[in-house]
């Protein structure tokens, strides 16, 4: 191969530390540079394709023109992009070895870091906005956050942390509600949760250090002086397959571009950077414009606005509104227009790396621009060596037609935008699954000019985006529609023409056809209400004679025009404080900060990944199954073997001992049974040479039958994982005789885990008695050590489990991370070397499963009254390829599926189809948000049928008296009923039940939901063995206290809690004590950290321990009362007794006799209600979350801040589940859905605008530590109250259209599900296509 020339050198810096890198790879990103290169691990990797925000940095540039400061995400920024800049990182603002940053230390204070994985790229988003604007507005902080992704924490305290900078703000939380804190503290001490009283307070404000703005790093002098005389000179940085070029000149790039015509230019490569990474393009010269000032230059005219096109979308998004402020309205309709568009797209990183060139040059089908631009007559002015020239932005244009293109050799220099004119409208519509950071389903936009002085079309102009390969222009329909006068008659026709020329076959890419045809006429509907609406404005003000000729449009029926807004979220979090007589130096019961966060904060928190690489390291990548059921013929490897760095595959016949069971294997043999089943893997020098190779292994298949992915298949091939559950009392069929009866089916969506840290482990063999150490992000060590214990045939006590923290689980670290463990183990075995195995976001997605879909039908008989007298439930989860916790999942749903009902007749059947898709697994809740969801849906069904609220139904139904279960476990129903009550009055239900009726009355396109929902929530495994737990504790001889439990720490704050627990028993400080870590080799034979009981049964064994070291203590503590700790401990060494403990909990009692229907299967129930209100816009199906009210069963909380920040991030993931969350397969069984773009986790806007939770108070239970309970799960299923809100809000719809009100449920409630419920003339008049005669894009599996 010939050595490329020598590369210039890459001079930029890295938190104020010059950087020189002489032999950079252009193919390398600021995060691989960043983690690997510099050993900077606070920057995380989460999706690698710029959606999920972990990874964001600050980037500073002298430009006179645009911001200084602006966070991007690392993953996507070309480390070559970054010549001339200064980068910030979340360790260059602050270390808890030297002083942390303010911003760090308010998240962290404020409870906003769970797991902590989201934290660092929270910090840096914020942190931009500060240095940008120190006392920025609330709407500047949301919109700072709106592209970074928080998995466990619900928002709130992050948002709370951010507010506390605000100028609008003093980081109260009740200002708009009346109730302020600090009035309410006045009595109360100052300390957060002192006396026994409820308090509002988690944390001390005043504890705060200022943020003074003159302690910031400062812009390099060095990098200042670079920009005052800038390069001129082209400077090439040469790879070894990739050559950067960067001229410092136009005439440099123009040349440049007749030398590579097929040179892509760089920009913010937020288009260019995920395709290449996922469609595999691969460009061997790169031209980067960035150094070129013609690029950005801004020209106002009188007659319009030319942006350069390498401003970014953010840069764009300024100069509109400076503009829009200047003009007049007539003459900004279009830059309102794009305004619009530019506030929902992607989140402020990407905007802030984007380019408008890029945006437009890329045609994305989805684009939210490029239909505002072609509507409003947008140019593009090109130039080349050859000269410039002017082309429209057209339907030509965007179509890709070679005559009305770029020439390859030319390069977009700036956009022209026209001002509107006088009699010109402008509008911009979209929809996508959420509000904010989300793609699309379809926008459009739309122009109208009317001749002067009336309202007969002059000029037309339509566009839409998501129904086509590009932006697709209805230039047929607008030509047609000329002359037109702007009335019902014309909408008619242009809904039909427009319903002609934008046709969508059923079988079109992304699928939600009807959904999308019926957006193409619902936002022409909103359009032509807007301009009417205007049109009349205009009218009455020039006191036209005739203005009543327009149509009148009622108040009602102006819903439909009026947008949702994003607002900063509010609210109260209540909590009852400890007891006043609790000594001061307790904490149990305090809101005590994350003992990690502000490890976090600054990034300083390890991660598995972020262990430095170790001596000879290897990399392995997986090779998975693109086939859903084959038989594998052949696995060819060679050329794989052949690539530079790689050193192995490892395939089944290297495992030594047993390969996972006969139907699970951890690598295929013979036959695979789900596209994404990991058939070997490649062990590289590198991750991307790992990578690369795993494009080479070629295995044969042959296709085997039958293929099965829905559970409706799997019930007609009778595919079933395990026997049936059942449970039943009473007479089911007698009593259906004597009441009416209503049978409806519920279909429950699956659900992505979407920790933020995805799988990964680290396996290092040792030299002696084949030792391994085994670094791995896991929920249950033990089960990784087990696993790879019975892979390699070696016994455990040679195998090290070691889990610091995982980043994020719900349950789905808790069974894979062992077959991968196992994998990376043998790999290390074989190469004798240490294996990193991280999974990329798409592969985590695509491999490991979820939340089981559910199909549930339900038979249910009532009387007239809405007393419920016999339910008969049958419940199928599609559990995938393989057993997994399948059945354990199947019995969890059926013993918790009456909730909080007491129904006399009850039948309960689940069974666990076996289909050939990915297998299901553990997820928090374990099958109760599926299945509770059939229960109360039956609830609301039967409230429709008789009339009546659901929340009656559910009152005349509800447990009242202490009584049995289903399966005959007696229990006292008393806190739900508190709850439940308190729900209602906390969120003044019933009045606003009335407003809710009033508002719906006088709106016609938007209707509102109010909903509550009870829940009875049984904690624990059902089974006894599940509930021991030990723990390890060492007293050191200055005094310091190690503590080792069982548990992992997750985000849920287990190992706070536990030193919270350990100082109560052991009387001394916190600051005494420390957690390393979970270690198979300290605490052995641990359980799964899971099923909401960690912290209990752990807390009982360090408890334990901690009570036979002080019994231990105490003759030494009598005999010297007035000894400090350190004394004691220095007397009890000299005096030769033990100052290690080993603690232990030998468990609740639960069994379950499933022969007989009996058992005591859960130590303990959690209680809840929750109260939302939606508002729901019928023409687009999107809502707007008005309110959540929560309260909870917690008993004595240990920690307040933690359990309602477990409280609050699970609803919001049990919101995400309802409402947003949807995973799409295709009809051959590939999920498409792999990335945060595909699949919407809630964000930032998506959190309630008022959410308040409160911790019932007076609550006991003489069962667990300090009569606290676990809430690591239960508040999942209360997110189905946004659900029954939006569903209540539909079916006040179909009420008022007289629609049957009944109809099939399905969740989750996305703006496809309710703007199809929502049936209207615009829904009637779509075509709709015969099932059998197209091959649609994805198919249901629930
Ligand atoms: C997470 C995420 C979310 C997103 N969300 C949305 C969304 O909600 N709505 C939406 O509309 N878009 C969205 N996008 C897409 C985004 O708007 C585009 O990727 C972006 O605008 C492209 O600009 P860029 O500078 O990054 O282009 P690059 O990736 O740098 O370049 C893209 C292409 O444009 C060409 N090009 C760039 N500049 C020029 C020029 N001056 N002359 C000629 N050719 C040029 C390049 O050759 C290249 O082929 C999202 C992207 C991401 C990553
Ligand atoms: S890892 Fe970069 S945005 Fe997700
Ligand atoms: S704390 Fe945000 S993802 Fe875990």
């Amino acid at each position: 191969m010939p050595c490329p020339p020598p590369s210039d050198e890459l001079v930029f810096f890295v938190n104020g530390r010059k950087v020189i890198e002489r032999n950079v790879d252009p193919e390398g990103t600021l995060l691989t540079f960043l983690r690997k290169n510099l050993r900077l691990t606070g920057t995380k990797y989460a999706c690698g394709g710029g959606g999920c925000g972990a990874c964001t940095v600050m980037v500073s540039k002298n430009d006179p023109v645009s911001k200084k400061h602006f966070s991007v995400t690392a993953c996507l920024v070309p480390i070559c992009s970054l010549y001339g800049t200064a980068v910030t990182t979340v360790e260059g603002i602050g270390s808890i070895k030297t002083r942390i940053h303010p911003v760090q230390e308010r998240i962290a204070k404020c409870h906003g870091t769970q797991c902590g994985f989201c934290t660092p790229g929270m910090v840096m988003s914020m942190y931009t906005l500060l240095r940008n604007h120190p006392q920025p507005s609330e709407e500047q902080l949301m919109e700072a956050l709106g592209g970074n992704l928080c998995r466990c924490s619900g928002y709130r305290p992050i948002l709370e942390s951010g507010r506390t900078f605000c100028m609008d703000s003093d980081g109260c939380q009740q200002k708009r509600t009346g109730q302020c804190c600090l009035d309410q503290e006045e009595s109360a001490s100052s300390t957060p949760g002192r006396r026994n009283e409820i308090s509002t307070k988690l944390f001390s404000k005043e504890e705060f250090q200022p943020l003074d703005p003159t302690q910031e790093l400062i812009f390099p002098p060095e990098l200042l002086r670079m920009t005052e005389n800038p390069e001129k000179r082209t400077l090439s940085f040469y790879g070894e397959r990739v050559t950067w070029i960067s001229p410092g000149t136009l005439k440099d790039l123009l040349q440049l571009k007749v030398k590579h015509p097929e040179a892509p230019l760089i920009l913010g490569n937020t288009s260019l950077g995920p395709t290449v990474k996922s469609q595999g393009q691969f460009h061997p010269i790169l031209l980067s414009p960035a150094r070129i000032p013609e690029l950005s230059v801004v020209t106002k005219t009188s007659e319009g606005l030319t942006i350069g096109a390498g401003c970014s979308l953010a840069q764009m998004k300024d100069i509109l509104a400076e503009r829009i402020s200047e003009l007049p309205e007539e003459k900004t309709q279009t830059y309102q227009a794009l305004l619009k568009q530019l506030q929902s797209l992607a989140g402020q990183q990407i905007r802030n790396m984007a380019s408008l060139g890029g945006h437009i040059v890329s045609r994305h089908c989805y684009s939210d621009l490029n239909p505002v631009l072609a509507v409003g007559n947008a140019a593009l002015n090109l130039v080349s060596a050859e000269g410039t020239r002017q082309i429209p932005l057209n339907e030509h244009f965007l179509a890709g037609l070679e005559s009305t293109d770029l020439k390859p050799e030319e390069i977009l220099e700036s956009v022209y935008i026209p001002h509107s004119r006088k009699g010109e409208f402008v509008s911009a519509f979209r929809q996508a699954q959420c509000q904010q950071n989300a793609l699309p389903h379809v926008n459009a936009s739309m122009r109208v000019l009317f001749k002067e002085g009336t309202d007969s079309v002059e000029d037309l102009s339509i566009a839409y985006g998501g129904v086509g390969t590009t932006t697709v222009c209805a230039q047929k329909s607008c030509q047609q529609l000329l002359g037109r006068r702007w009335n019902e008659l014309m909408l008619d026709e242009a809904c039909r023409l427009l319903l002609d020329e934008v046709s969508l076959p059923g079988s079109a890419l992304g699928g939600r056809v009807e959904f999308k045809r019926t957006l193409v006429v619902s936002f022409l509907f909103k359009f032509y209400l807007e301009v009417l609406q205007e049109l009349k404005k205009l009218a009455k003000l020039l006191s036209v004679p005739d203005s009543r000729r327009y149509p009148d449009i009622s108040d009602r029926f102006l819903s439909a025009i009026k947008d949702f807004s994003v607002t900063t979220p509010r609210g109260v979090q209540t909590y009852q404080s400890v007891d006043s007589c609790q000594p001061l130096r307790d904490p149990v019961g305090h809101p005590i900060m994350h003992l990690s966060g502000l490890k976090h904060a600054t990034g300083e928190a390890m991660f598995c990944d972020d262990i430095p690489v170790v001596d000879r390291e290897l990399f392995m990548v997986l090779v998975t199954s693109s086939r859903a059921h084959a038989k594998i013929i052949s696995i060819e490897l060679s050329e794989a073997l052949e690539l530079p760095g790689v050193v192995d595959v490892i395939t089944a016949e290297d495992i030594p001992g047993t390969n996972g069971a006969e139907d699970d294997r951890f690598l295929a043999v013979d036959e695979v049974l789900c596209v994404g089943q990991i058939i070997c893997a490649v062990v590289a020098e590198t991750d991307i040479q790992a990578k690369r190779a795993t494009e080479k292994v070629k295995i044969t298949y042959e296709d085997l039958e039958p293929v099965i992915f829905t559970i409706q298949d799997a019930i007609k091939h009778n595919s079933f994982l395990c026997p049936e559950k059942k449970l039943e009392k009473g007479n089911v069929e007698e009593a259906f005789e004597k009441v009416d009866q209503t049978v409806e089916e519920v279909h429950v969506g699956g659900q992505e885990h979407f920790y933020m840290e995805t799988q990964r482990v680290l396996v290092i063999p040792k030299t002696e008695d084949k030792e391994l150490d085994i670094f791995v992000s896991t929920q249950d060590p033990t089960h990784v050590q087990k696993t790879v214990s019975a892979t390699l045939n070696i016994p455990i006590n040679r195998i090290t489990c070691h889990v610091k923290r995982v980043g994020g689980g719900f349950g789905g670290k808790v069974g894979r991370p062992a077959a991968l463990g196992a994998i990376a183990a043998v790999g290390a075995v074989k190469t004798g070397h240490p294996i990193r195995l991280v999974l990329d976001r798409e592969d985590d997605m695509l491999i490991t499963g979820g939340r089981h879909p559910l199909f549930g039908k339900y038979k249910v008989g009532f009387m007239n009254n809405g007393r419920i007298k016999a339910l008969d439930v049958e419940c199928y989860i599609n559990g995938g390829c393989t057993l997994d916790d399948s059945e354990m999942v199947t019995e969890f749903l059926i013993l918790k599926l009456e909730n909080a009902y007491k129904i006399r007749n009850l039948r309960f059947r689940g069974r666990a189809c076996r289909t050939n898709l990915p297998s299901n697994t553990a997820f928090r809740g374990f099958g109760f948000p599926q299945g509770t969801l059939v229960t109360e849906s039956c609830i609301t069904a039967v409230a429709a049928r008789c009339g009546l609220l659901p929340e009656k139904i559910r009152e005349k139904n509800m447990y009242k008296t202490v009584d049995k279960t289903i399966y005959k476990q007696a229990f006292s129903p008393e806190p739900l009923i508190r709850c439940w009550n308190e729900c209602l009055d906390k969120s003044s239900f019933h009045s606003r039940r009335t407003q809710v009726d009033e508002f719906n009355k006088k709106n016609y396109w938007k209707k509102k939901g109010i909903a509550v929902v009870p829940m009875k929530f049984s904690v624990g495994f059902a089974a006894t063995s599940y509930h021991q737990a030990a723990a390890l504790v060492h007293i050191y001889t200055d005094g310091s206290v190690l503590v080792t439990h069982g548990g992992n720490e997750l985000g849920q704050g287990i190992h706070t809690k536990m030193l919270q627990v350990a100082s109560r028993e052991l009387k001394i400080p916190m600051s005494y004590m420390h957690i390393c870590e979970t270690s198979t080799a300290a605490v052995p034979n641990t359980i799964a950290t899971a099923a909401s009981i960690g912290a209990d049964v752990n807390g009982r064994a360090v408890q334990n321990a901690c009570q036979i070291l002080l019994k231990r203590l105490e003759p030494i503590i009598k005999k010297n009362p007035e000894g400090t700790w350190e004394d004691w401990i220095e007397a009890a060494f000299e005096q030769r007794i033990s100052l290690s403990a080993t603690g232990y909990f030998r468990g609740y009692k639960a069994f379950m006799d499933w022969d007989k229907g009996e058992g005591d299967p859960f130590p303990y129930y959690v209680y809840g209600a929750a109260c939302s209100e939606v508002e729901i816009d019928c023409l687009t199906g999107a809502h707007k979350k008005i309110r959540t009210d929560i309260v909870m069963d917690a008993c004595c909380s240990l920690n307040p801040a933690i359990d309602i920040g477990q409280i609050e991030g699970s609803f919001i993931q049990g919101m995400g589940l309802y409402t947003t969350e949807e995973l799409k397969y295709s009809p051959e069984g590939i999920l498409y859905s792999r990335s945060p773009n595909e699949y919407k986790i809630p964000t930032i806007t998506d959190v309630p605008e008022e959410f308040n939770v409160s911790l019932l108070p007076s609550s006991q239970t003489p069962l667990t530590i300090y009569s606290s309970k676990g809430l690591g799960e239960s508040g999942m299923f209360l997110g189905s109250s946004v659900f029954f809100a939006i569903a209540d809000a539909v079916a006040s719809v179909r009420r008022e259209r007289d629609i049957a009100e009944d109809f099939t449920v399905q969740s989750p409630a996305t703006p496809e599900w309710v703007r199809m419920a929502c049936a209207d003339q615009f829904t009637e008049m779509i075509p709709r296509d015969d099932p059998k005669t197209f091959k649609p894009w994805s198919i249901p599996i629930a």
